[in-house]
């Protein structure tokens, strides 16, 4: 019997819309695009950032990525990072505002970059302006903030399964791998029957993906990041989004931004 519940892989299954409802065709934003998407752990961040990097042509930027890289690595700065990402606070920003700046610095962030994750604390805020305009009077074009209330994360946490090493994510009832749907309804997910649906390869929960580290993610969330949002609201770039809602309307929403 196969499983009736849809699955949704994002960056697989979502087609980008060319033309408005009345048949005016898209356009991408054009220039340099320092774009930023913003929300509480579990909000669809990682879900949506890499099709918009697609869609404006520009490389994502996740700083929990490049972290979770650093500490599978063994690096000075995953060794740094480690326990605080394990119990769910924030690094420190001399850290990640450091992995940030290096990365900017990279050939293909010329033409801009999809911002996941980034700034998360007002001093975060402060450092990248600073090292925006110190490359040529640049600076955040738009903030794309996605509303979620916490009582629908813990479902979207605790159930994610990562591939680590594209971040691909999934999860067990809102985004099946192709390899779980396939098998009988209310089969145990495993590494085994979880796999990444473009390689194949056995998908992994991540160490703060716990209702425990999510309390003190959520805390870090409201206490230390939210402000953040109301230094991009004074500089006018922030637009809001639904993100309590089925992935692809979520989607329709981000695509309606960017292209108005
Ligand atoms: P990071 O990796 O950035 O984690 P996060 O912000 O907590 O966000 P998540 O990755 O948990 O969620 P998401 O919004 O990407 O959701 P997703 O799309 O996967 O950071 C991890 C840690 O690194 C931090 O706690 C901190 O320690 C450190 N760190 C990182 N950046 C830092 C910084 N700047 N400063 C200091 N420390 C930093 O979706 C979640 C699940 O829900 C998935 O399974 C998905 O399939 C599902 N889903 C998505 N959308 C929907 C939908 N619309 N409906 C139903 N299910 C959905």
């Amino acid at each position: 019997m196969s499983d009736p519940e849809p699955s949704w892989p994002l960056w697989v299954d979502l087609p980008l819309r060319r033309t408005h409802a009345d048949g005016r065709p898209r356009t991408p934003p054009r220039g340099r695009q320092i774009l930023m998407v913003f929300g509480p752990p579990g909000s669809g961040k990682g879900s949506h950032c890499p099709r918009v990097g697609e869609l404006l042509g520009v490389p994502h930027l996740s700083t929990g990525d490049m972290l979770r890289a650093a500490v599978a690595a063994g690096t000075e700065t995953g060794l740094r990072a480690k326990d605080a990402m394990q119990a769910g606070a924030l690094v420190t920003d001399d850290l990640v505002v450091a992995v940030v700046v290096d990365r900017l610095a990279e050939p293909d962030c010329e033409n801009g970059c999809v911002l996941d994750g980034f700034p998360r604390t007002e001093a975060q805020a402060v450092a990248l302006d600073d090292a925006l305009a110190k490359r040529g009077n640049q600076k955040v074009t738009k903030v794309i903030a996605l509303d979620v209330p916490d009582r629908a994360l813990t479902a979207r946490v605790c159930g994610r399964w990562v591939h680590e090493k594209s971040g691909r994510s999934y999860h067990v009832d809102f985004a099946k791998p192709a390899s779980l749907a396939a098998l009988p309804a209310g089969a145990a997910p495993t590494p085994d029957t979880m796999r990444d649906d473009a390689t194949g390869e056995p998908l992994a929960r991540r160490a703060d993906d716990t209702e425990e580290a999510l309390a003190t993610r959520l805390q870090a969330y409201h206490a230390q990041s939210a402000p953040v949002l109301a230094h991009y609201d004074n500089a006018g770039c922030v637009a809001r989004v639904d993100g309590d809602r089925p992935p692809e309307q979520v989607w329709a929403a981000i695509e309606d931004v960017l292209a108005a």
